[in-house]
């Protein structure tokens, strides 16, 4: 099983789970964040000041899902999250020793899907 943990644009988030649902997904998690990348965010005029913003607002989604499914997931995350520009984000994927889904105390896989 893996997490994957996709950092996108804020204005992508419905794009995105519109194209998760076509895929299908057992669960997600969305979360309000703060980021940078390799620009360590923009450099922005205002009042003939320059000025750094180093936190950028984000938007963190998370999906686990057993290792079959990786590949479609990413498909659909990176198809509707692109642009083109600096900033789409970024997909970092982890290993999930367990999952418990609490009702019924199924372990593993089983407690996926
Ligand atoms: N190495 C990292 N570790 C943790 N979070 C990261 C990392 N890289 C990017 N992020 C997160 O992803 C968000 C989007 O990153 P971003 O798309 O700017 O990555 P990038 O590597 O700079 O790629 P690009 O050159 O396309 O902008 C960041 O605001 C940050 O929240
Ligand atoms: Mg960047």
């Amino acid at each position: 099983m893996k997490r994957i943990e996709a950092i996108i644009r804020q204005e992508k988030l419905e794009d995105v789970k519109a194209s998760l649902e076509k895929a299908g997904y057992p669960g997600m998690t969305v979360t309000s964040v703060q980021g940078h990348g390799k620009q360590k965010g923009v450099t922005q005029q205002w009042r003939g000041m320059e000025y750094k913003v180093t936190l950028l607002p984000k938007t963190k989604i998370e999906v686990t899902v057993v290792d079959a499914d990786v590949e479609k997931t990413l498909q659909a995350i990176k198809s509707s999250a692109y642009t083109g520009a600096v900033g789409d984000g970024k997909i970092f994927v982890v290993d999930i020793a367990d999952v418990v889904r609490i009702r019924t105390g199924e372990h593993g896989e089983a407690a996926l899907n």
